[in-house]
């Protein structure tokens, strides 16, 4: 009887939702294009962890299988195709019971470790700091270190960071050359510890914050090299970790780390359409984390000067059986493809908040991109999907509003559709959809909103079973395909998304936005600068205050006239635009600083602090713009600096003959 009112109720579900259908339709305003999406949100994680490091990335000088200093030839060889822009090492779990100096001086001499966490296995140590470093330069990435607050020391972690950014003389760069490496490395992005509240200490919220500032203040910025730290942040839905980190540490760290895992406790490739359908919904919930968790750094940090890092994300299945159940190694299916489509693009649509993501992990564990066996080496449909949407790295995000149809499977719905979109530095939009649906082909139209399209390319990733893989024997079952089931129709693009695909369409034409410059007679060179006194924390109204100096600068800079204490600055003037395209400005201050062009607050780095980079964006056309630059300095150190990039062009310090 149950089961029939269940059935009846199913069926007039289905029909009602049958009948509420709506049609497909993206939006896409290239004229609110603002934010620019990191090539940072497309980074990985490796770990010491069952065959990540060993057999994965590192096989060793001596080994059979063809390397460059102990580094695997063939996978450094694809991970390089696909642009990798950081690496985070070396956990994960593993993170915090790692001891750095372990992992230095003569291989032979290395102290071996128990892997607690992984198997229990024994950790020689012979892929260390310089193992990993060589790898991030084979590899043309940045390096993210996350240290060891668990079980180590700030003593132990500040070393480290000595040990691989200072070129004073010390004891530490003395055992970097006796090592074999000269110069040191700069490198930037520091993790202060991983889940410190699980298997990285079991730590409260607020002792956390306690630990994180005590170590942040050890840790050093060397020589012109600037550290950008990263503090263990939620896991998943823990908004209460969220908000007393950011009550009691502010806006200190350059970034918030969350983790969330799609996680289904079944197999990775043998599935049908019920477990295809919990694992899209469990990775749209990404959506809804990423929301909750900006809205509440939002109210500590208005402008989104601290990055919410998600350094590790992915699915976690069962493993495949026979092997190591610590060892967490899973095949990887044209689900995994969707769940690498949808994720992307929500970190895309949140590049405001979102500057580094990286996937769980990248070889032979979780959600890797490549596998290996032996010497074989397999790429997986995620690997396919990077290497689709690498086109986002560094261009700017077209905001999109999405009407999409309904999935519908049984009783539960979520979109079919999802998609986000950029401009690149050629002036092309790249727009990526992914079709969620198991069954069904979707016809989408696509408004373009401030651009004329003239011509399109596609490629796609798909296969006829849900399950399909790449296998060692069947390497190549998935692979990216061309894909021309669109057309463009008085400029809207009609695309038919096949069920089951993930897309990435190619646009080439002209932005069409509306001139957003002025009109000047008789420009003169250089800015006005208007001088006040006071001691402020955040920058004033300084319309309300008088003016105690004035006079001109050639470029933002610290007037040479001006004391150095307690003083607030105001420079005014107009920006001469060569090339009409999108902008990149970046203001450097010690202390508070803003910036704004024409109507727009464009970049805010407000508060008291130590020398710190806010970049923003904005579409400008050739001609003059008005700019302005607040500044205030209250005492100790003190900085000011206004950089810029176009397209086609390098960061410059915004040059006086353009201002
Ligand atoms: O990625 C596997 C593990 O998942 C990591 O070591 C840990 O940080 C997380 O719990």
């Amino acid at each position: 009887m149950k089961r029939k009112t269940f059935s009846i109720i199913t069926a007039l579900f289905l029909t009602a939702a049958l009948y509420a259908q709506t049609e497909n339709k993206a939006i896409l305003e290239a004229t609110k294009m603002k934010s620019k999406i990191s090539r940072f949100v497309y980074s990985h994680f490796s770990e010491h962890l069952g065959h990540c490091i060993y057999e994965g990335l590192w096989m060793g000088e001596n080994s059979p299988i063809p390397n460059n200093k102990g580094i695997r030839t063939d996978v450094a060889g694809a991970l390089k195709q696909i642009k990798i822009p950081a690496l985070r090492w070396p956990g994960g779990c593993f993170a915090d019971e790692y001891h750095w100096k372990d992992g230095i001086g003569p291989k032979n001499e290395r102290p071996k470790m128990i892997n607690t966490n992984w198997g229990g296995v024994t950790e020689d140590n012979s892929f260390g700091t310089h193992e990993f470093l060589e790898l991030c330069d084979q590899l043309g990435c940045e390096a993210y270190i996350s240290g060891n607050i668990g079980s180590g020391t700030v003593q132990e972690m500040s070393q480290w960071v000595e040990y691989l950014n200072s070129d004073n003389e010390s004891p530490m760069t003395d055992l970097r050359k006796a090592n074999g490496r000269e110069k040191s490395w700069g490198v930037k992005f520091w993790g202060v510890g991983n889940e410190s509240w699980g298997c990285g200490g079991r730590m409260k919220p607020g002792y956390y914050s306690d630990q994180a500032l005590q170590y942040s203040a050890f840790l050093k910025n060397h020589g012109d090299n600037r550290l950008k730290l990263i503090a263990v942040g939620p896991n998943s839905a823990d908004y209460k970790w969220t908000e007393t980190l950011m009550q009691e540490m502010g806006i200190r760290f350059w970034g918030l780390a969350l983790h969330y895992y799609t996680s289904l406790n079944a197999s990775a490739t043998n599935f049908a359409e019920d477990e295809w359908f919990k694992v899209m919904k469990s990775t749209l919930f990404m959506e809804e984390l990423i929301s909750k968790h900006s809205a509440i750094m939002d109210q500590f940090d208005p402008f989104n000067n601290m990055a919410l890092v998600v350094d590790e994300w992915g699915t976690w299945y069962q493993v495949e059986p026979g092997t190591n159940p610590r060892f967490l190694f899973q095949l990887n299916s044209l689900r995994d493809a969707l769940v690498t489509g949808i994720n992307l693009n929500i970190f895309n649509n949140h590049c405001n908040r979102i500057k580094m993501t990286a996937i769980a992990q990248i070889v032979n564990v979780l959600q890797s991109v490549i596998l290996t066996q032996g010497e074989k080496m397999v790429l997986t449909p995620t690997y396919h999907v990077f290497d689709m949407y690498k086109v986002h790295h560094d261009a700017f995000l077209i905001p999109s509003s999405l009407e999409s149809d309904n999935y519908i499977y049984e009783v539960d719905t979520v979109p079919a559709l999802n998609i986000s979109s950029s401009l690149d530095q050629n002036g092309k939009i790249h727009i990526s959809v992914c079709n969620l649906h198991a069954q069904k082909t979707e016809d989408l139209t696509c408004q373009l909103k401030g651009y004329k399209a003239s011509s399109i390319t596609g490629q796609i990733l798909t296969a006829d079973k849900l399950n399909a893989h790449n296998s060692f024997d069947k390497p190549n079952t998935l692979t990216i395909q061309p894909f021309s089931e669109f057309s463009l129709d008085e400029g809207n693009i009609e695309v038919k998304m096949p069920p089951h695909s993930v897309v990435v369409l190619e646009v080439t034409g002209n932005l069409n936005i509306p001139d957003n410059s002025v009109k000047v007679n008789n420009a003169k060179p250089g800015l006005k600068y208007s001088m006040y006194k006071g001691s402020w924390y955040r920058l004033p109204d300084f319309t309300k205050l008088n003016i105690q100096k004035e006079g001109t600068v050639p470029v933002v800079e610290y007037p040479e006239e001006v004391p150095v204490n307690d003083i607030g600055l105001v420079f005014s003037g107009f920006i001469k635009i060569e090339k009409t395209g999108m902008y990149v400005f970046t203001l450097a201050s010690d202390d508070g600083s803003k910036k704004t062009i024409g109507e727009e607050m464009l970049v805010s780095n407000d508060g008291r602090h130590a020398i710190n980079e806010v970049e923003g964006s904005i579409f400008l056309h050739e001609g003059y713009h008005p700019i302005t630059v607040e500044f205030f300095q209250a005492s100790g150190g003190c900085g000011l600096q206004l950089f810029m990039q176009g397209i086609e062009s390098d960061r410059v310090i915004v040059p006086e003959n353009i201002l």
